[in-house]
């Protein structure tokens, strides 16, 4: 039987006597699966080698008699006091050079071998105890794996685990210095030995060894998740190994984790006090991280931490309006999600996150948090039965990579473009009219996807290169935009050929000059209409290409700005721009006229429209952002699964509908 919805519980928060009520509150609720233990290493490793397990069997036997199983989380993400004093050692060492200290969580490096061996000593207890248990039916790892680990670590450990993998990747020292480029002010290494973290400088880092440093960090990420894999596999083959994501949260890649998952799981907090702009409805971002989540291993997801009341620590977001709580946890079911479970039960006495708000307020009573996320559950219990293992159908493509997400880190060019946002402004267009999005990685096939937008190329390898050529000549829509084809894997420029390097003849253009638009946008004319553009301009020259939009101002007015190259079978559009939303709402018509991508459905602004399929059945997620009622016009063939009779949506609803389609 499938785990519908669940909850995020910490029992050793609470008084053991309120045990039994949570547990009836949350069967009464319909809740089936919890997850529990991820921070508690202190309690139940009190001194070393002395394991209590009492007070979790306790707890997961007092589930069981309500039908509630559980997840187990290894609490390596904090480390007790005890460790600390210990083996302060452990501890992280920051950019400035500086150990960060105990008090708050994640304060330990991954590659510390003393650390390990605290973590081999605890996880294989903590597996072959609870591994026997069927109650005990999942782990998860650590938690939210990268999270607070921005500027972590730079200790001689990790030093020398970076030394050891930059030996193994380049063979010898002479073969790093020509693809690191190290003649340049002086960096020639004379071996290994004398290469360090790149830790706070005086100046910018060697943009090559910054970006082994962070295929570094990730591939010791993957690793520290793979040493406690084998020993939780080890001790209970059957049960499953999930990670709690965070969308698109780059200190790792995602997309390689899915080898060693089960399943993938993302947190998702719509109003999370961390976002930007409180309070503002940003629904195209929170479908893009799920969207995002689910395609890193090409399946339906769990949300493993899904909002349930008004977030905080010491500052806090807006309160979800009325509706919003399940609202949201119903556009991740539209986006893939098979599972809910909702962070946190109750809201916590005691700690950091005293403001960060679960089912229940702090004093246990049920509240509107409560009777909205009961009401969600309710609404749709039988539909996300029916929905399990239903994928969205028919989708355009974005081609996402960690590798060119951190060289653009390294070098944003302007100093507002990121990678994720650039996307963004592709994914958001296409959100706008309702056209589903997959993410798709390098090494996938491309070919079932009508269109491909490959934004941001940056590092152009032959092998990507190739496979973007035979994309197109097989008869694909590729998108590629500005700053592609610059660079090699190794971040060096090309020094033959003309930008984009070895695209240049797919596109049909090439690019002779460029303009970083720094404290100004740009303007492009397309049909003698004329829209902003930011960020950056590439200035070309066609050379089979034709122009189906051009510069609006400056020395290089009505030279060409958007283009679009026939090759083989397919289409080649090139956008030298960054593009506004009014300017890419226009991109993504041009794609709906002419290369077929499909609208699941025309709204009006703040309603979304989503779909998932199976078994010749599709279903559509009416969603309401805002805070009108809204009359999208449903077509009549689509049947009601729940939704008001008159197929309106109120304030921040959702509605649901099936259709057949075989
Ligand atoms: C998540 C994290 C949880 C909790 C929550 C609220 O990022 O996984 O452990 O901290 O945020 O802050
Ligand atoms: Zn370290």
């Amino acid at each position: 039987m499938a785990y519908l919805f669940g909850v995020d519980y910490y029992p050793e928060h609470w008084p053991r006597e309120r045990w039994r009520k949570d547990a009836e509150m949350m069967r009464e609720m319909g809740i089936s699966i919890v997850r529990m233990a991820e921070f508690s290493w202190a309690k139940w490793e009190p001194r070393e080698g002395e394991f209590h397990f009492e007070d979790l069997d306790e707890v997961i036997e007092i589930l069981a008699e309500q039908g509630i199983d559980c997840i187990l989380g290894t609490p390596s993400a904090a480390p007790p006091a005890w460790i600390i004093r210990k083996n302060p050692e452990i501890q992280p060492i920051d950019q400035n050079g500086h150990r960060r200290a105990f008090g708050g969580r994640h304060h330990d490096c991954q590659s510390n071998p003393v650390y390990r061996a605290h973590i081999r000593r605890f996880v294989t207890a903590f597996a072959e105890h609870f591994g026997k248990n069927p109650h005990v039916v999942g782990w998860q790892i650590d938690n939210e794996l990268g999270n607070s680990h921005g500027d972590l670590c730079f200790c001689p450990h990790c030093e020398a685990r970076f030394r050891a993998w930059l030996a193994e990747k380049y063979g010898t020292i002479a073969e790093l210095n020509r693809r690191w480029g190290t003649a340049f002010w002086s960096q020639d290494y004379a071996s290994f030995e004398e290469i360090e973290s790149p830790k706070l400088t005086v100046t910018g880092h060697n943009p090559s060894q910054q970006l082994d440093w962070m295929r570094f960090c990730s591939d010791l990420i993957l690793e520290f998740h793979q040493f406690q894999a084998d020993i939780l596999r080890a001790a209970a083959p059957e049960k499953f190994i999930t990670q709690n994501m965070m969308g698109f949260s780059d200190k790792f890649d995602y997309h390689k984790l899915g080898e060693q998952l089960d399943f993938a799981s993302h947190d998702q907090y719509p109003g999370g006090h961390f976002r930007p702009v409180q309070g503002v409805f940003n629904g195209d971002r929170m479908a893009a991280e799920v969207d995002y989540i689910r395609s890193t291993m090409g399946k339906p997801c769990w949300i493993m931490e899904q909002q349930s009341g008004i977030t905080g620590w010491e500052i806090l977001g807006r309160a979800p309006k009325p509706g919003q709580l399940g609202l949201w946890a119903t556009q991740c079911i539209a986006h893939g999600a098979d599972t809910v479970v909702f962070f946190r039960w109750r809201t916590c006495t005691v700690g950091t996150e005293q403001y960060w708000h679960g089912i229940l307020p702090h004093n246990g009573v049920p509240g509107r948090y409560y009777r909205e996320i009961r009401a969600f559950m309710e609404q749709n219990r039988e539909l996300l039965a029916d929905l399990q293992g239903a994928m969205p159908g028919k989708a355009a493509a974005i081609l996402f990579s960690y590798d060119q997400l951190y060289a653009m880190k390294i070098q944003p060019h302007h100093p507002e473009l990121t990678y994720i946002d650039h996307l963004a402004s592709y994914y958001d267009a296409l959100y706008r009219r309702n056209i589903p999005v997959d993410f798709v990685f390098e090494e996938q096939d491309f070919s079932a996807y009508p269109v491909l937008i490959a934004p941001l190329q940056f590092l152009m390898t032959p092998a990507l290169a190739k496979k973007l050529h035979d994309y197109a000549a097989g008869g694909g829509t590729l998108v590629l935009d500005f700053r592609s084809g610059v660079k090699d894997a190794d971040n060096i420029a090309y020094s033959e050929g003309a930008l984009p390097c070895l695209v240049d003849d797919l596109c049909g253009i090439t690019v002779t000059e460029y303009d970083c638009l720094r404290d100004c946008m740009g303007r492009v004319n397309w049909d003698g209409v004329s829209y902003d553009c930011r960020w950056w301009s590439d200035l070309m020259e066609l050379t089979t290409a034709e122009a189906i939009a051009s510069y609006d101002w400056e020395f290089y007015k009505g030279t060409p700005a958007i283009t679009r190259n026939r090759f083989g079978r397919g289409t080649v559009y090139y956008v030298g721009v960054g593009m506004t939303a009014p300017l890419a709402d226009r991109f993504v018509d041009e794609l709906v006229r002419q290369d077929g991508l499909r609208p699941l459905m025309d709204t009006p602004e703040g309603v979304e429209v989503a779909h998932r399929e199976k078994d010749g059945l599709r279903w559509y997620f009416v969603l309401n952002h805002t805070g009108e009622r809204q009359a999208p016009a449903i077509p009549a063939a689509w049947q009601q699964v729940y939704g008001e009779a008159d197929r309106t949506l109120p304030p921040y609803s959702a509605a649901v509908y099936q259709e057949s389609i075989e």
